[in-house]
């Protein structure tokens, strides 16, 4: 199995002081290594779901390519003030700042089986947040997937500890 670490590159000090930042943007440029990506993360997050929930910006290409490679639609999770209809939304903090994802009321019937995506998981604000709004949607969130763990920050185990069963490809 493809090592995807290589194609992924780390620019120190962004965007603030002491981040290590793992650009996934050498990865997307790669065709096979994109390529090998989404296989691999089809390898594991199963089938037993009927929605991939992608956030904004960087989870929605990984999210995308997915589902399409399962059959599966796409919900998407957005940054503040984007979806035109009716939104719910959480605020949470992540490695470098605070934001606030939100999601149409309406996207998911209740009881929809939701699998999350994301580039990465650093601290878990950012997943917990998608989380917490799918569940208040009244959708279940079956597991989350992501390229990129960052174990030293905690978010993987956060999140677990929030019930969520969760995947990564490269720690
Ligand atoms: C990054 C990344 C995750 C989040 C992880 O997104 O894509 O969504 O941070 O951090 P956390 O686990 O500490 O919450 P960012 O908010 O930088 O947005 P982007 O995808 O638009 O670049
Ligand atoms: N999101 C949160 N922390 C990050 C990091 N270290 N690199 C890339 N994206 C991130």
């Amino acid at each position: 199995m493809r090592d995807l670490s290589a194609a992924i590159r780390t620019i120190p000090d962004f965007p603030a002081p002491g981040i290590q930042f793992r650009d996934i943007t050498t990865l997307l440029l790669d065709g096979a290594a994109f390529g090998a990506c989404i296989e691999q993360l089809a390898a594991v997050v199963g089938e037993d779901f009927n929605l991939v929930a992608g956030i904004e910006a960087r989870g929605f290409v990984f999210a995308a390519a997915l589902a399409h490679s399962l059959g599966k639609g796409v919900l998407l999770l957005r940054k503040r003030n984007k979806l035109p209809g009716a939104t719910l939304g959480v605020n949470y903090a992540l490695e470098y700042g605070q934001d606030r994802i939100e999601m149409h009321a309406d996207a998911v019937a209740p009881g929809t089986r939701v699998l999350l995506v994301d580039d990465l998981i650093a601290t878990g604000g950012t997943a917990k947040a998608g989380a917490a709004l799918i569940r208040q949607a009244g959708g279940v969130v079956v597991r989350a997937a992501f390229v990129i763990d960052l174990p030293d920050l905690g978010g993987a185990d956060a999140l677990r500890a929030d019930g969520v069963e969760v995947v990564a490809l490269v720690a």
